[in-house]
């Protein structure tokens, strides 16, 4: 029986954006399973605790059907270790404009130099979100605007809670 191919797409999702539910769509297609990791980093500050990202990814992920490829992890440490504790070959990002590169470049690389057995796969976003991230969410959200767009529906409410809007 041929091997299942596995990607892990580790990040901070605080919170996932159209833009990262885009990425893991385009991803199930390609993969046989998709492990979305929730980095549980002590050092930063996030919105949104490492448990209610968990929750707010899974049910973003169960709303557009692809609950069957995907699960919903959290991890500490390295991402490296994360990919090999679930028998990934790849680990997948999203790359929006050529600014995300060199970061991107930098991390495919460490990662390579850490585990050589696993690539980074890197998915161009869809034109529609290069401009949107989770920061940009947050100081929308912040200041009262509606990020409906940019959020899926499902965590709309999540953040109008956690802003404080009606
Ligand atoms: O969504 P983000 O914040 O851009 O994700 C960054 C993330 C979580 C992918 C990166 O910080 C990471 O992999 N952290 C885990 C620690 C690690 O593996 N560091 C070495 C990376 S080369």
């Amino acid at each position: 029986m041929e091997q299942k191919q596995i990607c892990v797409y580790p990040g901070s999702f605080d919170p996932m954006t159209v833009g990262h539910l885009d990425v893991v769509k385009r991803a199930s297609g390609i993969f046989d399973e998709v492990h979305l990791g929730v980095l549980d980093n002590a050092n930063k500050q996030n919105t949104f605790s490492v448990e209610e990202r968990v929750d707010m990814i899974q049910r973003c992920t169960d709303a557009a059907g692809l609950g069957a490829k995907c699960s919903v992890w959290s991890f500490t440490g390295l991402t490296v270790d994360f990919a090999r504790r679930q028998e990934a070959t790849a680990i997948l990002r999203g790359l929006r404009a050529t600014a995300d590169f060199e970061y991107e470049w930098q991390m495919a690389l460490m990662n390579r130099r850490l585990a050589p057995e696993i690539e980074t796969v890197l998915l161009m976003t869809d034109s529609r979100y290069m401009y949107l991230s989770s920061s940009l969410v947050r100081d929308l959200a912040y200041h009262g605007q509606d990020i409906s767009e940019f959020v899926p529906a499902a965590i709309v409410q999540d953040l109008q809670q956690r802003f404080g809007q009606k």
